[in-house]
């Protein structure tokens, strides 16, 4: 177990190398999200357990439409069992949101997700933004358009304007800003990824797939999150 007094307290994870990890199996790249849908269960189980307060989870960037149409399908698929699963996870009291934008789903799943976000609204344990069709620059473009609109209006004048104004018209308002972002699957970069809220991020880049992922890959990124001398611009 990792020490208490050094956790994070927000974790943004990327989930990365379904494909390769079902192409090393030969298998379809969709087996790969399967086995990661089940990965992600697990590792908010033991996030909510070690007492993590936030965690982000990529599931679905805005960049991600480009892929195949079944693959896309599949991964829709797996979010849409999520959802109708979530009523079974009440005990784990995890307040459950989603970001990005979410204007493009399905009014079923639409429908779901306004369920899941309101079930949970009064949940004390971790809280689980899950981000779909998310992208960090798009997140900070709405934030600007809803600034811009305020001023134009007369709410807001333009000395006003600070991060923290950036900050409150963010899908994340009201949360803390991420400490430690974790990639597996040996990619290194930032993929449009809580682009604001990283400003201070560690980042932890590990060779494991993630389907590979388990408690002891979080354990592993808590334990070296812990030696790190965090100095935000001091000394
Ligand atoms: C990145 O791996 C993974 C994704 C783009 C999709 C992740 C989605 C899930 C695991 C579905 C579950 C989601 C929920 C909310 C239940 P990749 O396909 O880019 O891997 P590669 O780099 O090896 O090709």
């Amino acid at each position: 177990m990792p020490q208490k007094d050094v956790l994070p307290s927000h974790i943004g994870i990327i989930m990365d190398g379904n494909g390769r990890w079902a192409k090393k199996r030969g298998l379809p790249r969709k087996a790969g999200h399967k086995i990661g849908a089940t990965a992600f269960r697990k590792t908010v189980r033991y996030a909510n357990k070690l007492g993590i307060k936030y965690l982000t989870i990529y599931a679905f960037s805005t960049e991600n439409w480009k892929r195949p149409e079944d693959e896309i399908k599949a991964i829709i698929e797996l979010l849409r069992n999520y959802l109708n699963d979530a009523k079974n996870y009440k005990s784990e009291n995890v307040k459950t949101r989603f970001i990005g934008d979410l204007s493009v789903f399905d009014d079923d799943i639409l429908k779901k997700i306004a369920d899941c976000e309101e079930e949970s609204s009064n949940f004390t344990g971790l809280t689980l933004n899950i981000a779909i069709n998310y992208g960090g620059q798009n997140e900070i473009l709405n934030a600007v358009k809803l600034i811009s609109k305020e001023v134009s209006e007369n709410k807001l004048s333009v000395d006003e304007i600070t991060t923290q104004t950036i900050a409150d018209r963010l899908y994340t308002r009201g949360q803390p800003d991420v400490d430690l972002i974790i990639r597996p699957s040996g990619e290194q970069r930032l993929s449009n990824f809580l682009t604001f809220q990283s400003a201070y991020a560690e980042f932890i880049f590990m060779d494991t797939l993630w389907p590979d992922f388990n408690e002891k890959c979080l354990d592993k990124a808590l334990a070296e999150f812990a030696k790190r001398n965090r100095r935000f611009g001091g000394i």
